[in-house]
C-alpha cells in the first residue's frame, strides 16, 4: 500500500542547531501514526515540515509515492495534507460557515460567493461529526475550544484532506470532549484519512493509534506497530531510560493552615467556596473545564477579587485585591496558559525567571546580570529545561520547556503557597515526573500546593486531599485513601448529570 505522506532522512536547522537528524516517517491511508517524544524532540517541527510551513534542509517527500517540496502551506493543502494547530487559527469574529470555507468558498454561477450553498455545506460537514448543536452561522469568537476544534476539523474535510495532522490537540479539553474527539478520530480513520496524532497523554496514545513512532532530540528511535508496546516500553524509547515511579508523592508532615477561604464568592463564576489549605499539604482540585476551578484560582491570586466571603492567610483575614498583594502575602500563581499569562515570549530564558525576584537581585537600580544567569542556571538543571543556555529566547523553546520556564520564574519567588493550574499539561512523561517530584519536595519542606488538574491519573496520584468543583461550587472533598477514579469520577458525573438537568 503506497503511504499518503513519506518523509526520509528530513533534516532541519535553527539558527545552526539541528532538531531533527535524519528522520523517517510515513503515514498509511486509515491509520492514526501517533508521533512520541519528549519536549523538544521535535515533533512540532516535522508536522510543520509535513504541512508545508518549514522546508527541510535535507531529506524527501512523497505525497502519494511522488516526491514533492511545499513552498507554502496553501500547497500541502493542496495536496491533501491539512494541520489542526494546538492554537487554533480561526478567525473569531467571522462565522462557523465562513472560517470552514474561507479561501476556498463555493461560487454562483456569476461568481459571487454562493451563501446558501456554504451554509448548507457546512451544516452538512458538522453533522457528519455529530456537530449538530453547532450554529453555522454562529460567531466562531462565543465558541468553546472544543467547538473550535471541530470547525478546524471540519475546514479540513472540506478541503478533502486525506491526512489530517493533530498536534496535541485534547491539552485543554474537557473528559467529554476528548471522548468525542476520538470517535471523529476514528471515524475519519475508517473513511481511509491517515491521521497523524501527537500527545504526551500515553492512555489516548493506546486507545487510539494503529502505529507510533518516536523521536528522541530530533533523531529518529523507531516505528513500531502499537500491538508490539508497552506503556514502559514506549516512555524507555522516548526519554532513554526506564521511569519507575509516573507519580512520586511522598508523605509530608501536614503542618499549619496557611490558607482558608470561607464563603468566598466572585460574581457568578465562584459560588461560596470554602475550604483550608495546609503546610505540607498538597490539594487537588479536580472538575470539568469551566466548573469554577481556575476562576478561584484567580481570585485568591487577586486577579479577580473576591466579592463575597474571607480569605484569611494565617488565621488572619485579609484583602487581596491585586496580584502584587498576592505575592507580597506569599502566594504564586503558575496560570494554565503559559503563552497568555506566564511568559514573556521575546524575553531570554534568564529575564524571564528573574522576573518575580528582581529585586533581590538589584543592586541598587541595576540587575546583577551574573546573579540572575546563576538562578536561570540553577532552574535550567533542577527542572531539565532544555535550552542552550540562559540567554535563549523564550519562544525558542518547546512547548513543554516554556511551561518549566514559567514553574521556574514562581519557584524563584519562593512562595509559601503554590497554586499550580494544570502544572504539567503538554510536559513529556519524563519531565512531569520530575516536576511530580518537585512538587512532593516543595510539600516536605513546608509549601502548601494548590494544584488543578484535569488529569485524573494526576489528581489521584499526587493529592493529599481532592476537592471536586462544579459550576462555582465545591461539591465533594474526598480524602487521599477513598480517593479513586470510582470515587472521584462518580462525583465528577454526578455533577454532570446535575448540569444536565439544570
Ligand atoms: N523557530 C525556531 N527557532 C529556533 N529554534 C526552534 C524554533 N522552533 C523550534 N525550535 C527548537 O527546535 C526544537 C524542537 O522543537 P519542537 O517544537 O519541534 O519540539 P516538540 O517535540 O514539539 O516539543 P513539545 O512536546 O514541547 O511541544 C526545540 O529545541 C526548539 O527550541
Ligand atoms: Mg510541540
Amino acid at each position: 500500500m503506497t503511504p499518503l505522506v513519506e518523509l526520509k532522512g528530513i533534516s532541519k536547522s535553527f539558527v545552526g542547531v539541528k532538531v531533527l537528524d535524519h528522520v523517517d516517517f510515513d503515514v498509511r491511508p486509515g491509520e492514526v501514526h501517533a508521533l512520541l517524544g519528549e519536549n523538544g524532540a521535535g515533533k512540532s517541527t516535522l508536522i510543520k515540515i509535513i504541512a508545508g510551513v518549514h522546508a527541510a534542509d535535507e531529506g524527501e517527500i512523497r505525497i502519494g509515492g511522488e516526491a514533492m517540496k511545499f513552498a507554502n502551506p496553501g500547497q500541502a493543502v493542496k495536496a491533501g495534507i491539512a494541520i489542526v494547530y494546538q492554537e487554533l487559527l480561526l478567525f473569531p469574529e467571522l462565522s462557523v460557515a465562513e472560517n470552514i470555507f474561507l479561501n476556498h468558498a463555493p461560487r454562483t454561477g456569476w461568481g459571487g460567493l454562493d451563501w446558501a450553498e456554504m451554509r448548507r455545506k457546512a451544516r452538512a460537514l458538522l453533522d457528519d461529526l455529530d456537530s449538530h448543536h453547532l450554529d453555522v452561522d454562529a460567531k466562531v469568537g462565543s465558541l468553546s475550544v472544543a467547538n473550535r476544534q471541530r470547525i478546524e476539523i471540519a475546514k479540513a474535510l472540506s478541503q478533502n484532506a486525506r491526512v489530517v495532522i493533530m498536534d496535541e490537540p485534547t491539552a485543554s479539553l474537557a473528559e467529554a470532549d476528548v471522548q468525542q474527539l476520538m470517535t471523529i478520530i476514528r471515524r475519519l480513520r475508517d473513511r481511509g484519512v491517515g491521521i497523524v496524532y501527537v500527545s504526551h497523554k500515553l492512555p489516548e496514545i493506546f486507545a487510539l493509534a494503529d502505529r507510533v513512532t518516536v523521536l528522541r532530540d530530533g533523531h529518529y528511535v523507531g516505528t513500531k506497530d502499537i500491538k508490539d508496546v508497552t506503556e514502559r516500553s514506549l516512555v524507555a524509547m522516548m526519554v532513554g531510560r526506564s521511569i519507575d515511579q509516573l507519580f512520586p508523592k511522598e508523605d509530608a508532615p501536614i503542618g499549619a493552615v496557611l490558607l482558608e477561604l470561607r464563603g468566598v464568592s466572585q460574581g457568578k463564576t465562584v459560588r461560596d467556596v470554602s475550604f483550608t489549605l495546609r503546610a505540607g499539604e498538597i490539594l487537588g482540585i479536580a472538575g470539568l473545564v469551566g466548573s469554577g476551578r481556575t476562576e478561584t484560582a484567580l481570585t485568591i491570586f487577586g486577579i479577580t477579587p473576591a466579592t463575597a466571603g474571607t480569605i484569611l492567610i494565617d488565621g488572619k483575614p485579609v484583602q487581596i485585591t491585586s496580584p502584587q498583594q498576592a505575592r507580597d502575602l506569599g502566594i504564586a500563581y503558575v496560570p494554565e496558559d503559559r503563552g497568555l499569562q506566564g511568559l514573556v515570549r521575546p524575553q531570554t530564558i534568564a529575564e524571564n525567571i528573574s522576573l518575580t525576584v528582581l529585586k533581590k537581585l538589584a543592586r541598587g537600580f541595576i540587575v546583577d546580570r551574573g546573579k540572575e544567569d546563576s538562578l536561570a542556571r540553577d532552574f535550567i538543571k533542577r527542572l531539565g529545561i532544555r535550552a542552550r543556555g540562559p540567554g535563549q529566547a523564550a519562544r525558542q523553546l518547546s512547548g513543554g520547556n516554556q511551561q518549566k520556564v514559567v514553574l521556574a520564574k514562581w519557584l524563584a519567588a519562593e512562595p509559601r503557597i503554590l497554586i499550580m493550574d494544570e502544572p504539567t499539561r503538554g510536559i513529556d512523561v519524563g519531565a512531569k515526573s520530575e516536576i511530580h517530584a518537585l512538587m512532593s519536595k516543595l510539600a516536605q519542606n513546608g509549601l502548601a500546593i494548590l494544584m488543578i488538574s484535569s488529569e485524573l491519573p494526576e489528581v489521584l496520584g499526587m493529592s493529599d486531599r481532592v476537592l471536586v468543583m462544579n459550576g462555582g461550587r465545591i461539591v465533594a472533598e474526598i480524602a487521599r485513601k477513598d480517593a479513586t477514579p470510582e470515587t472521584v469520577g462518580a462525583a465528577m458525573t454526578l455533577v454532570q448529570e446535575r448540569e444536565a438537568a439544570a
